[in-house]
């Protein structure tokens, strides 16, 4: 599902070396800061979020091909040669599956390439019926037999450009053949004796996680506490702050100077602790941070460990569900619709209600934020919790949740991701929770404190294992909110 999309991997290797891989898609060399703003000054959703205008560069061919040759042990051939056949062969549709093909259907029905892929004649799958997709292996054939030159040039890289001139986009030959992959330090935290790896920007994900981990260890927590609406506040009151800081400091580091070692340092999140109070603070009155002058839904994750101590964190999207609901026509995949990952007016929300500024705007080659947070926690060096889910803008608070119900309160890995989680972003100022997180008293507690309780959501599909390293044993948990899969070999 990504090969017209963009992601991140996490890397904690037997030898100690932790690195991470940022196959983020880019701004096209033609964007322009106000691209979605219309002649009246006004922001233009439908441009940032549908059709071929809201495409970023793909990176995930790049990305995946990169940690191949780098990190991997086998060959591409090999690797490839299953998705080859899927493609090819088909393979019965779930349930699952064919609702959300016809859930997305009104989306798809605006594109002939979309509907030729995603329905039978335009009626919607059904479970049990054979998804062949020949256009989709004929790609997947090209990238085995040339690497990177068979989807950033030749046949696959003409199409891509053919259906961005059929529908005013933007991306170019040079664009595709100019796309790199960049490797970076993992950002790295603490909580009391784990260690904590995730990704730095361009995605806010890892920051974020380290920010909201700091200000929760200035707290005590009694054993018994979770899920009391005092154990919500501190939570909440932690994520209402952390994401202020996220509008305002996190962007592309090529572009824009992220304060990084100070939106992570345990003193400034003891700052924010003092600023908590016992009512909920009120967003419009919370500012972000300001650095010291001297301080420069529907996304996938996999995690992945093995006997000898390697861990892989990975998160990949193409945005929303179907990305830009837009297939490559002849090349039979789905392209991002990312672009509405950037802010495209300071002050105003995209898809998830996320806001942002100078340091989000949109610049040609730019990488758009990401909250995608894929993890690895350590113990003793080695690795204990691999960890990360879709869920846009909740990804952040969901990946933080699951990991404090195992390291604060000793959740086993199942109890930490069938709980409730809730989610709260700075702005809109409420909290959005899960069915069965709040109790009538806790509710009633957290109103009574100044909370907005806001809509009730699924959040997440985390997808996790966590390894005791005393016994050997390793527990692979797939969301029992989603259709994915654990699986030992
Ligand atoms: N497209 C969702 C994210 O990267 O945060």
């Amino acid at each position: 599902g990504n090969l017209g999309g963009g992601g991140y991997m996490v890397i904690h290797l037997k030898d100690g070396t932790q690195t991470t891989i940022d196959y983020r898609e880019t701004a096209p060399k033609a964007a322009l800061k106000d691209m979605f703003i219309d002649s009246s000054g006004k922001f233009q959703p439908k441009l940032s979020q549908e059709g071929a205008t809201s495409a970023g560069v793909p990176g995930s061919v790049a990305g995946l091909l990169h940690a191949l040759e780098k990190y991997g042990s086998m060959k591409l051939a090999d690797v490839i040669q299953p998705a080859i056949n899927l493609a090819k062969d088909g393979f019965p549709l779930t349930y699952y599956t064919a609702k959300m093909f016809e859930g997305n259907l009104k989306e798809f029905k605006k594109y002939e390439s979309s509907m030729k892929v995603f329905s039978k004649n335009g009626k919607p799958f059904e479970e049990g019926d054979i998804f062949k997709q020949s256009d989709l292996a004929r790609s997947l054939e090209l990238i085995k037999q040339k690497g990177l030159d068979g989807f950033y040039k030749g046949k696959t890289a003409d199409l891509i450009v053919e259906q961005m001139k059929k529908m005013n986009g933007y991306i170019s030959h040079e664009d595709l053949e100019n796309y790199t992959v960049i490797e970076r330090e993992p950002v790295k935290g603490s909580y009391k004796d784990f260690e904590i790896i995730s990704m730095p920007p361009s995605s806010s994900g890892g920051i974020a996680l380290i920010q909201m981990l700091n200000i929760l260890e200035n707290y005590e927590f009694n054993k018994d506490e979770w899920g009391s609406s005092d154990y919500y506040h501190k939570l909440v009151e932690t994520m209402r702050y952390t994401y202020a800081d996220r509008s305002k400091h996190l962007g592309d580091p090529a572009f824009y100077n992220v304060p990084q070692n100070w939106l992570i340092s345990k003193e400034y999140a003891k700052e924010i602790f003092k600023n908590i109070k016992d009512r909920a603070a009120v967003s419009k009155e919370v500012n972000p941070g300001v650095p010291p002058k001297n301080e420069s839904e529907e996304t996938t994750h996999y995690s992945i460990a093995d006997k000898y101590g390697n861990a892989v964190s990975v998160t990949t999207t193409i945005n929303a569900g179907f990305g830009s609901s837009v297939v490559v026509d002849g090349a039979g995949f789905l392209l991002n619709n990312e672009m509405d990952d950037f802010s495209a007016q300071p002050g105003v929300p995209n898809m998830y209600g996320l806001l942002g500024s100078e340091a989000n705007s949109i610049q040609p080659g730019k990488r758009m934020l990401s909250s995608m947070t894929p993890a690895i926690v350590l113990k003793d060096n080695k690795p204990f919790l691999v960890v990360g889910t879709p869920g846009g803008s909740t990804i952040i608070t969901i990946v933080l949740q699951v990991i404090f119900n195992c390291i604060q309160f000793n959740m086993n890995l199942e109890n930490a991701m069938d709980a409730p989680r809730i989610h709260h972003q700075w702005f809109p100022d409420e909290i959005q929770y899960e069915r069965f997180a709040f109790p009538t008293d806790v509710k009633n507690n957290l109103v009574e404190r100044g909370h907005k309780i806001g809509r009730q959501r699924g959040l997440g599909l985390v997808e996790s294992i966590m390894i005791d390293q005393s016994s050997g044993v390793f527990y692979g948990v797939s969301d029992k909110r989603g259709a994915g899969l654990a699986e030992g070999f």
